[in-house]
């Protein structure tokens, strides 16, 4: 008998007893996951790198910019592909800071944005919103962000490139909380901005941290404080018109600015706000500390067995994201687990919810650095990649001990429509089997017209990747050629309340239903200002952006 087999044999009976609950519990207290809610271009790779830099985990910066430039200089997106190694290192960063292990989830953007992006905010239990000072609120966020409050995550958010000509920054505060409806909360304030930026107020302890410029600050950064009152700091600051403005806006902050509220922030109702440049390892430091201090740890998750406490004894998680062909040499398929709880050890055996079978964890990967390294434990909050032969599902729940399901992961409304025709009828097997398999990874949502003459499936995507990534797959994998014929449409709603709902509603105008993999009704409209027309004429028509994927669902049979 080997050593693994041994332990396979351990793991099958070990119990919820032999957890030690004080170690579960001071691993729980000690984790921290999130992710980067932003807008192409805003610095999410350079603050993800700064926040690298101190957490020890890089030592000079540089080398998550050298591999995305790397990335994006690859025109071809197959070899892309094919080269996923660069993917599957960023799909989570696991470092420590101050005693504390961080985890932060990779939210692709630029020309990988799809769904992807929304469900890793489904494993994430806080987030950072990165704003360009100059920009405010752009497109991307705000939809990350309706993702948040659906989760009621809490959401810190920092203002960046304050090195450049930035907006006023009570413009900023008051654009977050007139659009998004978030309380806001500065932590620290800036003083100027673009050549003038001279550096940060932190209200927690009413000191300035003064500005140094550093082009590409590769290093962790010496940063000189002073006391607001000290007489030095005036000196310093060297701009009269400049100290003035920070002392009366550091009193209407007091004055009319909200207080801090800790259980605003944790629910999602109260942003606390930092200003940096990310770019100069500025502010970075002061908003990893307070982040500490501010965040949640991991949290309880919802399930068909109530509430799971991140410390109960019992391991479970679920598939948040599947990525297949991600290691040219083998083709493997990696299925990423959210931990929810319990501790999660190399070679456990856990059940199936969906399937009832019970599969053994071998060859868990740690996702992070150069390569794969395996791991060997993992707790609530930490993701662990496992390799996937055809199993896992998105959303899918493994558990020991008693049966449970978390709450599916919702569809999260496409963007873009097309029907896939085969474009070989004698392969007509292999095209469903193809796309009822990826439709189940998740790789795409599949619809279908009202009209039963036209069976072709609608392919239905956040990112025109996904597409891609589906034709050059079922061709790949599966044999089969496709060609798209794209659908006039930019937005989808569900109907909350189904078909019911929408017979009651009447004959609607510029938009056109189809229905989802669940056979539920989807209007889909060219523009955001029809869906605004046809809620002016229904007003009782309830649309919804997410549609929830309950457990025990089952999709509908691809024709
Ligand atoms: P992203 O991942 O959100 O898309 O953004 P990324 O970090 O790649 O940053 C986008 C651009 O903004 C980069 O410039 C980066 O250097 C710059 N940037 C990021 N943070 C700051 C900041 O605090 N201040 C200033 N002034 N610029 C910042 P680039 O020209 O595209 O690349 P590079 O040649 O500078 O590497």
């Amino acid at each position: 008998m080997t050593v693994a087999d041994r332990r396979f044999i351990f793991s099958a009976f070990m119990t919820a007893e032999t957890v030690d609950l004080a170690e579960l519990q001071s691993a729980v207290d000690s984790r921290r996951t999130f992710a980067i809610i932003s807008h192409p271009d805003a610095g999410k790779t350079t603050l993800t790198e700064k926040v690298l830099l101190y957490g020890g985990a890089i030592h000079e910066a540089g080398t998550v910019k050298a591999r995305r430039s790397e990335r994006s200089a690859t025109s071809d997106w197959m070899e892309m592909e094919q080269q996923r190694g660069i993917s599957i290192t960023s799909t989570v960063l696991q470092f420590d800071y101050r005693d504390h292990q961080i985890n932060l989830l990779d939210t692709p953007g630029h020309q990988d944005f799809g769904e992807d992006t929304y469900r890793t905010l489904t494993a994430a239990d806080n987030a950072v919103m990165l704003e360009d000072a100059a920009k405010g609120l752009e497109p991307q966020t705000r939809k990350l962000f309706e993702v948040c409050r659906m989760r009621d995550l809490p959401i810190f958010t920092f203002i960046n490139k304050m090195d450049r000509p930035s907006r006023e920054p009570l413009e900023l505060l008051d654009e977050i909380e007139q659009e998004l409806g978030l309380a806001t909360y500065p932590i620290t304030w800036p003083i100027g901005s673009g050549d003038r930026f001279k550096g940060v107020f932190d209200r927690r302890d009413r000191t300035v941290h003064l500005f140094e410029r550093q082009a590409h600050g590769s290093k962790a950064a010496n940063e000189t404080t002073f006391d607001l009152d000290d007489p030095e700091l005036k000196r310093r600051i060297d701009d009269d018109a400049l100290f003035a403005q920070l002392c009366e806006e550091l009193e209407i902050l007091e004055e009319l600015g909200s207080e801090l509220d800790m259980e605003a922030i944790h629910s999602g109702q109260m942003t606390p706000v930092f200003f940096g440049s990310a770019m100069s390892n500025f502010g970075v430091q002061l908003f990893l500390d307070a982040f500490l201090e501010y965040s949640l740890k991991p949290i309880a998750r919802n399930s068909t067995r109530d509430q799971i406490s991140p410390a109960s004894p019992d391991f479970t998680g679920f598939v948040f994201k599947l990525q297949a062909n991600m290691d040219p040499k083998h083709r493997d398929r990696v299925a990423f687990v959210r931990v929810c709880s319990g501790r999660f050890e190399k070679d456990m055996t856990v059940k199936h919810a969906r399937t009832g079978k019970t599969i053994r964890l071998s060859r868990p990967q740690k996702l992070f650095a150069q390569g794969r390294e395996s791991i060997e434990t993992a707790y609530a909050g930490d993701v662990i990649g496992l390799n996937n032969p055809g199993m896992f599902a998105i959303g899918d729940t493994i558990y020991c001990g008693e049966k449970l399901e978390f709450d599916g992961i919702p569809c999260f409304s496409p963007e873009m429509f097309s029907y896939m025709r085969n474009v070989n009828p004698s392969k007509f097997k292999q095209f469903r089997k193809g796309v009822a398999e990826l439709r189940e990874e998740g790789a795409v949502q599949i619809m279908y017209s009202v009209d039963e003459a036209k069976r072709d499936p609608i392919l239905a995507a956040v990112g025109q990747l996904q597409f891609e990534v589906v034709q050059f797959r079922l061709l790949n994998e599966y044999g089969v050629e496709t060609r798209l014929e794209p659908l006039g449409f930019s937005v989808a709603r569900w109907v909350v309340g189904g078909w019911d709902a929408l017979e009651k509603a009447g004959r609607l105008f510029n938009t056109a239903t189809v229905k989802d993999s669940w056979d539920r009704p989807v209007l889909l409209f060219k523009n955001e200002w029809n869906v605004g027309q046809v809620q002016g004429d229904c007003p009782d028509l309830q649309l919804s952006k997410i549609a929830p994927v309950l457990s025990g669902m089952q999709p509908t049979e691809i024709r």
